[in-house]
């Protein structure tokens, strides 16, 4: 994509009847500066260098085709939400010559950052503050953690009123994985490390009830489990705890103590290139809420850091 694009920018360079004498510049800033869910967003593509008549095309990372070519210079989104969120590119030509510029539109970006458990505790965890409005058929869930811990842990937790582990992603041991659909699980063993983290993907169909699980980027034999079953919403979504109730009853025995960043969640199946792409914080898929755009809440110790 990108090359092409270079490719297009070198010929119309070529063999643009007068080529530029001053470099152009193509700049993209957004307005109001900080978006905000469900308001008004423009994205202003502004030329620096005269190149006369112009006209503007805009295309976005991952979208097959472009979004709009116009000479109006502004892409408008109204109102703003969560599907929007990617990298977008303006190119800007005229009889003169031609600008490129690109934009990542994210909110609450966390690339570089990751939560750190200092303790075991009975009270502290992160909320993931989304809220999912659909059952879900499908779903993916992603994630980094780093521990040295022997016990069992749980990492990550999403409860309905009606059931504590409709989705649980825990560690009873080192080398070994669970994940629960509607209070069910499967295992998984993978090598044991130590000094290293461990980034992980599990994903669920309800057609079939097939789970696919990622280590380190390498898909497992898939296995299944709760054909048929549907996940419920609304959800209490905790990193750290485990719940034993909707938003409660924890055991400090199973918190986590270590570091957890990259935390993602799909409402649906994905591939092994994009597990590898999340594990790089780059997915082409929009997550319901993923590392580039992660609404949370801190409760008790736990830090944020770098
Ligand atoms: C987001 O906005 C687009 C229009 O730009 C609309 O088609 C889409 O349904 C909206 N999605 C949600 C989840 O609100
Ligand atoms: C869930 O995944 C299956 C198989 O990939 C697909 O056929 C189905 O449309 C998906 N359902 C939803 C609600 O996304
Ligand atoms: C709660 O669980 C029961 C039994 O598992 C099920 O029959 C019922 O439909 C569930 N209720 C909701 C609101 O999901």
């Amino acid at each position: 994509m990108a090359r092409w694009r270079l490719c297009l920018l070198i010929l119309a360079v070529l063999f643009s009847p007068a080529a530029p004498r001053e470099t152009l510049r193509a700049q993209i800033w957004a307005q109001p500066p900080v978006p905000t869910l469900y308001h008004q967003l423009m994205l202003i593509c502004e030329v620096t260098g005269e190149i006369g008549p112009q006209e503007y095309l805009w295309e976005k990372q991952g979208s097959p085709g472009p979004l709009q070519k116009h000479p109006n210079s502004i892409l408008l989104f109204r109102p703003f939400n969560k599907t929007h969120l990617g990298t977008y590119t303006c190119t800007a030509s005229g009889p003169q010559g031609t600008a490129v510029a690109t934009y990542s539109l994210w909110i609450n970006d966390m690339v570089g950052s990751v939560f750190v458990f200092p303790q075991e505790s009975q009270s502290a965890y992160v909320q993931v503050k989304a809220k999912l409005e659909q059952p879900l058929n499908n779903f993916t869930v992603c994630l980094r953690s780093f521990t040295d811990l022997t016990r069992p842990c749980s990492l990550f937790s999403y409860a309905t009123k009606n059931q504590s582990k409709e989705i649980r992603l825990f560690k009873p041991g080192p080398g070994r994985y669970e994940l629960y659909v509607g209070g069910k699980f499967l295992l998984f063993r993978v090598p044991k490390s130590l000094g290293e983290s461990e980034h992980v993907c599990a994903s669920w169909e309800s057609s079939t009830g097939i789970v696919r699980f990622w280590f380190n980027g390498k898909p497992w034999p898939r296995k299944g489990l709760q054909r048929g079953y549907i996940v419920g919403v609304p959800a209490s979504i905790l990193l750290g705890q485990d719940q034993d109730s909707f938003g409660g009853r924890f055991n400090d025995q199973q918190s986590f103590m270590g570091e957890i960043s990259s935390v993602y969640m799909w409402d649906m199946g994905i591939s092994t290139s994009e597990v590898k792409a999340a594990m790089y914080n780059r997915p082409n898929e929009t997550p319901i809420f993923g590392w580039r755009n992660f609404p949370y809440k801190i409760v008790g110790e736990v830090y944020l850091k770098p």
